[in-house]
């Protein structure tokens, strides 16, 4: 028996094609082909509905988290059934088993004794009235300066922060300044059951045949040290904990989440133990890479806990991520083709399938770019798969009519495709989905050659019958084209068979003798075209632009007047000459430096960016300086005013178009070693580094 699950996707994400490859899509083939196989067997899936991330969304949008997940699940659900993923049950985490199973398996860990107590003091939002995770305070990086920091991580400069260490903290719900205050806790102590992981884990990745990568990662959590991890959170928006002093808390979503395998299992079927408890099955679970360690960990751990019999995870596939375009899907930004877009693009599911499954990101990252995708498409899926199917049986139909027996043969020809078969019979097994499209691919080639080489076209005019024999061959290797490419391609599968009036065809039938009635003869796809796909490049974003240095116009500049803000604390307000004459700047300087201080300097300014008003007040560029641990740093230079800055020798080129402070700060100029770099090298004035004396690692903002 086997039972196949996908990652519960988040509830509030609408997935882009990374996320559907990386789970359900790959989960699908691998259930499709075991019930091919006639393996016993379910695909279970369903939204992962509960936690912070939720309750947060309805507070922003006005409304209540269940609110929020009916909307969402119903999303996941249409886009998943347009890509034909073919689940046992699509279910959510918020079913009506989930809690009492939950609770059960909590209950059981705690008699065991593997939940310790522990008091924290948290962040808390007094204006909001709730506890706040790390990643919903914000404030000002430590280690670099960058205002927009999340309590959990620096998106800057990518370092792991607390948010005690954040500047200026605030609520991101309410905008308030989080308060500490105290509450209780219980973690899960998964240190007592490392040694009893570290065993499983070394046996069950070489009879699972686990990758590389996620046993080593496995082994690694465990080699350091494994910590109590918290499970309860003070939220609403959860399944309670049954427990005395717990009321008004739930459990951590990553605790009941995978529990939800469980719970919507229970959602399908009364026997969903014979599943979870049964001694036959092999579960294998597919998901992102990220997900690795609650899988291979935190879930067995918390089954293994229990000290009852459960269903752990024999083969666990993981991919890496897929990039769009040489940057990151991203829904706010609009880049990307995310699963509603695929639905309303007009391009067949299948289509879009093949070229996932080509470019699955399994050993590495790849990317989604829409040449690739057009050239694909059209080369391999059309080119070579449908034409072959598209011209066998047009040949067939046109010389021996509807009605069309095709017999295995024994030539070379179908030995070394029946070898090719196996071979893909066996990647499947192991779950190498890309290699085995990859080899199904050349069977149609080979099958395609066959035919041209065999020029039946010529031979049906001399030796009927010799043309005969070498169509049936093709005819059977059209038929288990269809079946092969079922797990990958099922629309175009069905498609296949019942041009030939196959009413179904199973993995066994591979090879053996079938009776075509054939109906119309359709082409299978349309081909794309060079418009089309650049009116989609259009209209799905290009990806991350690259925010060079040229776009930026730094020049430098001398302060010959000085004056505080009339109506701001913080701010100057100063007049600099330019190149091109003088300028009013503001910047927020007060405190840092004293007038005397800057007048007369030289100091760079950003000259092209949107003027804007601060507090009445024009600004027409930017002031310069750096920021970091040791404070702000304004970078004067020492070139003649109107010299722009350079890297590498190469002064910017020209930049008649404005910029943004978010441009700007996507630049990622820093302060390395007490210089100013961009992508690692100094920028210049005049042959001359920048250099500042204070900052000596920041950012320049
Ligand atoms: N929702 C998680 C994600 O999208 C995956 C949860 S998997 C489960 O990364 F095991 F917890 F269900
Ligand atoms: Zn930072």
């Amino acid at each position: 028996m086997i039972l196949i699950t996908a990652a519960l996707p988040y509830v509030n994400n609408v997935p882009h094609l990374g996320n559907i490859i990386g789970c359900v899509l790959s989960a699908d083939a691998f259930a499709r082909y075991c019930r091919l196989k006639g393996y016993e067997c379910i695909y279970v899936c369903g939204t992962d509905e509960y936690g912070t991330a939720t309750e947060i969304k309805a507070l922003e949008e006005g409304t209540t988290p269940q609110e929020i997940t009916e909307r969402y699940h119903k999303i996941h659900k249409e886009i998943y059934e347009w890509f034909g993923i073919s689940f046992d049950i699509f279910g959510r985490t918020t079913n009506r088993h989930h809690k009492e199973i939950v609770q059960h398996i909590f209950k059981k860990i705690y008699e065991n004794g593997y939940i310790i107590e522990k008091e924290v003091e948290q962040f808390f939002d007094p204006q909001a009235n709730m506890f706040l995770a790390d990643r919903y305070i914000e404030g000002t990086c430590p280690y670099c300066g960058y205002k927009g920091a999340r309590g959990d991580q620096c998106e800057k400069c990518g370092k792991m922060l607390h948010p005690e260490e954040l500047i200026e903290p605030k609520s991101k719900v309410s905008g308030a300044a989080p308060i500490k205050k105290s509450t209780k806790h219980l973690f899960f102590d998964l240190s007592k059951l490392a040694s009893a992981l570290k065993e499983w884990i070394e046996k069950r990745s070489v009879e699972g045949f686990w990758s590389e990568n996620a046993r080593n990662v496995s082994l690694w959590w465990i080699k350091e040290g494994l910590k109590p991890r918290a499970i309860t959170r003070d939220l609403k928006w959860g399944v309670p904990v049954p427990l005395e002093g717990y009321e008004g808390k739930v459990f951590y979503v990553w605790f009941d989440a995978p529990i939800g395998y469980i719970s919507i299992t229970a959602s399908l079927t009364e026997d969903w133990e014979k599943w979870w408890r049964g001694k036959e099955v092999k579960l294998y679970q597919f998901m992102g890479k990220d997900n690795i360690p609650f899988h291979t960990l935190l879930f067995p751990g918390m089954l293994m806990a229990t000290g009852e019999r459960w269903t752990l995870v024999y083969h666990i596939n993981t991919t890496e991520y897929l990039n769009y375009e040489g940057g990151k899907f991203s829904k706010s930004r609009g880049v990307g083709v995310f699963g509603d877009d695929a639905m309303k693009s007009g391009i067949p599911a299948d289509v879009w399938r093949y070229y996932l499954f080509a470019n699955r990101p399994e050993k590495a990252d790849t990317h989604f770019t829409w040449d690739d995708f057009y050239e694909k498409t059209n080369s391999e899926l059309i080119d070579n798969f449908a034409n072959l199917i598209n011209r066998v049986l047009t040949f067939i139909k046109r010389n021996f009519g509807e009605e069309f027996v095709c017999r295995a043969h024994n030539t070379p020809f179908l030995k070394e495709q029946e070898e090719i078969a196996k071979e893909i019979e066996e990647c499947m097994e192991k779950v190498k989905l890309k290699e085995a499209l990859h080899k199904i691919m050349h069977l149609s080639k080979n099958a395609n050659r066959y035919f041209q080489e065999r020029r039946v076209w010529e031979v049906v005019k001399e030796d009927r019958e010799e043309a005969r024999r070498i169509m049936e061959e093709l005819g059977l290797q059209v038929r288990d084209l269809a079946i092969l490419i079922h797990p990958f391609l099922p629309h175009t599968s069905q498609a296949i068979l019942s041009m030939m009036g196959v009413g179904s065809a199973t993995w066994k039938d591979m090879g053996r003798e079938f009776k075509m009635r054939l109906g119309e003869i359709k082409p299978l796809f349309k081909k794309l075209e060079k418009k089309e796909i650049e009116e989609m490049r259009k209209r799905f974003g290009e990806g991350e632009e690259e925010v060079g240095l040229e776009k930026f116009d730094i020049e430098v500049g001398k302060i010959i007047e000085v004056k505080k803000h009339p109506n701001a604390d913080k701010l100057y307000i100063e007049k600099v000459e330019m190149g091109d004459g003088v300028r009013q700047i503001v910047s927020g300087l007060v405190g840092i430096y004293t007038p005397a201080e800057l007048l007369w300097k030289k100091v760079l300014i950003l000259k092209n960016l949107k003027p804007a008003k601060l507090r009445g007040e024009i600004s027409e560029g930017m002031l310069l300086a750096a920021e970091g641990k040791e404070g702000v740093e304004v970078l004067f230079a020492e070139g003649e005013v109107g010299e722009k800055v350079a890297v590498e020798g190469k002064k910017a080129a020209q930049k008649e178009k404005m910029v943004t402070i978010g441009d700007f700060k996507k630049l990622d100029l820093r302060v390395e070693g007490g210089k100013v770099v961009y992508k690692g090298k100094p920028l210049t004035v005049n042959g001359k580094e920048i250099r500042t004396e204070k900052v000596k690692e920041g950012v320049v903002r």
